[in-house]
């Protein structure tokens, strides 16, 4: 099938990329044309695993084409896929002007019937708005157009496993037939009839994810209710954190024991930091937003929204209780991105932990594997360093802020040979107390029992 894809973003590109390997026709377009240079001449804007391998054979196989010419890329797709952000404003409604654009432009160019999906997250309701758009836009209303709402469930740095092996495909639709059409273009992906770049070949034999037929409301409700319930899982195990703190018990083997029991699950459940990242911060703000504007008050969420400023907080009480004073002290910060395996530093926690860290005097060395050219420019004050042994020579103290694999492999009696103090307060309970503590160290985290 031909589709197009606007937006070339994170979500429109692992899109545009795994629909082609699965066989259709992809156009994809952006507002921004040094981005389309930059795809057109086979560089990845942003980095995601496997992104890069999935869009070069998609590419040598003549299955995706990148234009800034949006006209072009809507004449050339029967379906259209909108991808385009849906940033906060200041009330933390969703900001939908981008949405808005691309329905006009669609409505002005498309020449042909079109069944235009949401795939960018949106508050309930958009579909309908979009509708009304695309018609009121439409050349003479001589253009038909069908609206489908496909909300997307991947996570940033392992997108790619999730679209090719997805628990379930949500489609919202209006009619039998945009239901069969959504099915056809998913129909490779549930037949496992692509070349999957993270299993090489070799995918696990596990049942494929269920296609879900809903009505457009629904399926954009089932993105933030999901959403919303995975940050509130999140927040509600930082609050048992410090509890476990306070009563003498710890997090991880409370969080372990609930987990166990199918109902609850073991994910989602791990104290620190706090959630960060464009989507759960983001999409929390808008549900509360939008339950409010529709008389639902949602307290529950406003809880965990509190909650998870309140970590950075939390973090900083431990830091001034094992550091004492910050002015003046050289600290290392071990990531920056809002998690592992990722360059992205959108409402990432470290970056909150270094401008209090930096407002309070201290002299700041940050390392992260991806995110240190995304984050110089917004703070330049710091001082970077690609290894982290480097970082950590002669710090008072070392924050870890993201759990990437290479912290965690660590050797701190390395590290900790040059540092100026064997101190650590770990933000995402990475390592073991005990052994750090053979290690000579002062080691803090979330709600564990130092043994
Ligand atoms: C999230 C959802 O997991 C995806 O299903 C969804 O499609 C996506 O948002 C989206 O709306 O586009 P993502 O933001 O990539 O994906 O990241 P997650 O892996 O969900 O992690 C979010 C944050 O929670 C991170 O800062 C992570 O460090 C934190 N976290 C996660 C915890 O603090 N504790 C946990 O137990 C799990």
């Amino acid at each position: 099938m031909r589709l197009t894809v606007i937006g070339c973003g994170y979500v429109g590109l692992v899109t545009g990329a795994c629909l082609a390997a699965a066989g259709h026709e992809v156009h994809c377009t952006d507002i921004d044309e040094k981005r389309i240079e930059q795809l057109k001449a086979g560089k990845v804007p942003i980095y995601e695993e496997h992104l890069d391998e999935v869009l070069k054979r998609a590419a040598a196989e003549k299955k995706i084409f990148y234009t800034s010419d949006a006209g072009e890329a809507i004449r050339s797709g029967e379906v259209i896929f909108i991808c385009v952000g849906t940033p906060p404003k200041e009330t933390g409604e969703a900001d939908l002007s981008a949405i808005d654009h691309v329905a006009r432009q669609i409505a002005r160019e498309a020449r042909t019937p079109k069944l235009v999906v949401e795939k960018s997250t949106v508050p309930a309701l958009t579909g309908v708005q979009l509708q009304k758009a695309l018609g009121a836009y439409s050349r003479d209303g001589a253009v038909k157009f069908e609206v489908a709402s496909n909300p997307e469930f991947l996570r940033e740095g392992t997108a790619v496993g999730d679209f090719f092996h997805p628990d379930r495909i949500v489609v919202g639709v209006e009619n039998e037939k945009s239901a069969t059409v959504m099915r056809e273009i998913y129909n490779p992906i549930l037949q496992r009839k692509f070349h999957c770049p993270v299993h090489a070949g070799k995918c696990p034999n596990g049942a494929p994810g269920e296609l879900l037929v809903t009505t457009i409301n629904s399926a954009e409700l089932i993105k933030h209710a999901s959403n919303s319930f995975l940050a509130l899982k999140i927040s509600y195990a930082n609050v048992i954190s410090d509890l476990c703190e306070r009563i003498g018990a710890d997090v991880e083997e409370v969080t372990r024991a609930m987990g166990l029991d199918p109902r609850i699950g073991t994910q989602f459940l791990k104290a620190g930091l706090g959630f960060g990242g464009f989507c759960f911060p983001k999409d929390i703000q808008a549900f509360i937003h939008l339950s409010s504007s529709m008389g639902v008050e949602f307290d529950m969420l406003k809880a965990a929204e509190r909650v998870n400023k309140q970590r950075i907080d939390r973090f900083f009480e431990k830091i001034h209780k094992a550091l004492w004073v910050i002015k003046g002290k050289k600290v290392a910060v071990l990531g920056l991105a809002f998690k592992a395996n990722t360059d992205d530093i959108r409402f990432a926690p470290a970056l909150d932990v270094i401008r209090r860290l930096l407002d309070e005097g201290a002299e700041v060395h940050a390392t992260d594997p991806e995110a240190i050219s995304r984050t110089k420019p917004l703070l330049p004050a710091v001082k970077y360093h690609e290894d982290p042994y480097q970082a950590l020579k002669g710090v008072d103290a070392a924050l870890v802020c993201t759990e990437w694999q290479i912290f965690r492999n660590l050797d701190w009696e390395k590290a900790g040979r040059t540092m100026a103090r064997r101190l650590v307060i770990d933000g995402r309970n990475l390592y073991s107390p005990r052994k750090m503590q053979e290690l000579g160290f002062d080691y803090h985290s979330f709600g564990r029992l130092n043994r």
